[in-house]
């Protein structure tokens, strides 16, 4: 298929991600690809095309840019996707494309807060088992397993998908949820479970939030894992930014 307009990539799999692509798709002068890791069952598709799966590192990815005739990338990718920024960087830097870091702020501690930051989940499950004795576990499938040793803490572990498989916990209960939750339902779970300790990590944003804010009215201590380094990029902290970035790097877009 011939591709004459200039393409735009979006590294999404993300809120922001998907905002990003229903913004741009439909620009004048403007071809919009989205790409999706393909973790998820099932993931929602964006607006405009999308594809899925790795592109085989930052060669694959540079080879993807070029065939597909790619002018600028918008990494998009969640903030502890801890790789996939770093493989644009190279890619684009090998190609001559112009790159956009776009990533909500991270969560700051604030007045009432007992946040415990911790670099990984080695270091969070040490911190857990010296301070919970029922810890909610707000995690991806894959982050729990460093957990699973502390026989003497309860773990209500909740997530979107359940693991496969499941680490062997001495007493854990799983809770399939999916996001966004309110600060009212945080408090009352946290409450009615007796909730001690909450493990997340940093992801910002304002859909998941909510259990801060419980936390907060309810003094419960927050271990908090820190967003892993990135490259140094130009960066958006919003969808409006990252919009206004593709319309000055892709100058044959209609304003
Ligand atoms: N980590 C999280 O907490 C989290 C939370 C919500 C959503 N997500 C989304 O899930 C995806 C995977 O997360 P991760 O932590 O495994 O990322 P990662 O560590 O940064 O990436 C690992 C590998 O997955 C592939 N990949 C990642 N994002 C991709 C994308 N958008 N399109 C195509 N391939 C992609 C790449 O494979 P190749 O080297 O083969 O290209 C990459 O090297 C990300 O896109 C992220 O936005 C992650």
């Amino acid at each position: 298929m011939p591709q004459a307009e200039p393409g735009l990539l979006i590294l999404g799999g993300t809120t922001e991600g998907y905002a990003l692509a229903a913004a741009l798709v439909g620009a004048a002068g403007l071809r919009v690809v989205s790409s999706l890791a393909g973790r998820t069952a099932n993931p929602r598709l964006p607006a405009g095309a999308c594809r899925i799966g790795g592109f085989g590192g930052p060669e694959g990815l540079a080879a993807y840019l070029r065939e597909s005739r790619i002018a600028a990338v918008v990494d998009a990718t969640h903030p502890f996707a801890s790789q996939m920024g770093w493989n644009a960087a190279a890619a684009c830097a090998a190609t001559g494309t112009s790159l956009l870091r776009l990533e909500r702020p991270a969560w700051q501690p604030g007045p009432g807060d007992h946040w415990h930051v911790v670099a990984d989940w080695t270091e969070a499950a040490e911190i857990v088992g010296r301070i919970a004795r029922h810890a909610l576990l707000a995690l991806g499938r894959q982050e729990i397993g460093a957990f699973a040793p502390l026989d003497h803490v309860r773990f209500l572990i909740r997530m979107v998908d359940p693991p496969d498989p499941m680490p062997r916990f001495a007493q854990a209960e799983l809770l399939l949820a999916r996001g966004p939750f309110t600060e009212d339902a945080e408090y009352a779970l946290l409450r009615d479970r007796r909730i001690d300790t909450i493990v997340c990590k940093n992801s910002g944003g304002s859909a998941t939030d909510g259990k801060l804010a419980a936390a907060r009215r309810l003094g419960i201590p927050v271990v908090m894992r820190r967003r892993p380094a990135r490259p140094d990029t130009p960066h958006a902290a919003t969808v409006a930014e990252a919009v206004a970035w593709v319309r000055g790097a892709l100058g044959s877009i209609a304003a």
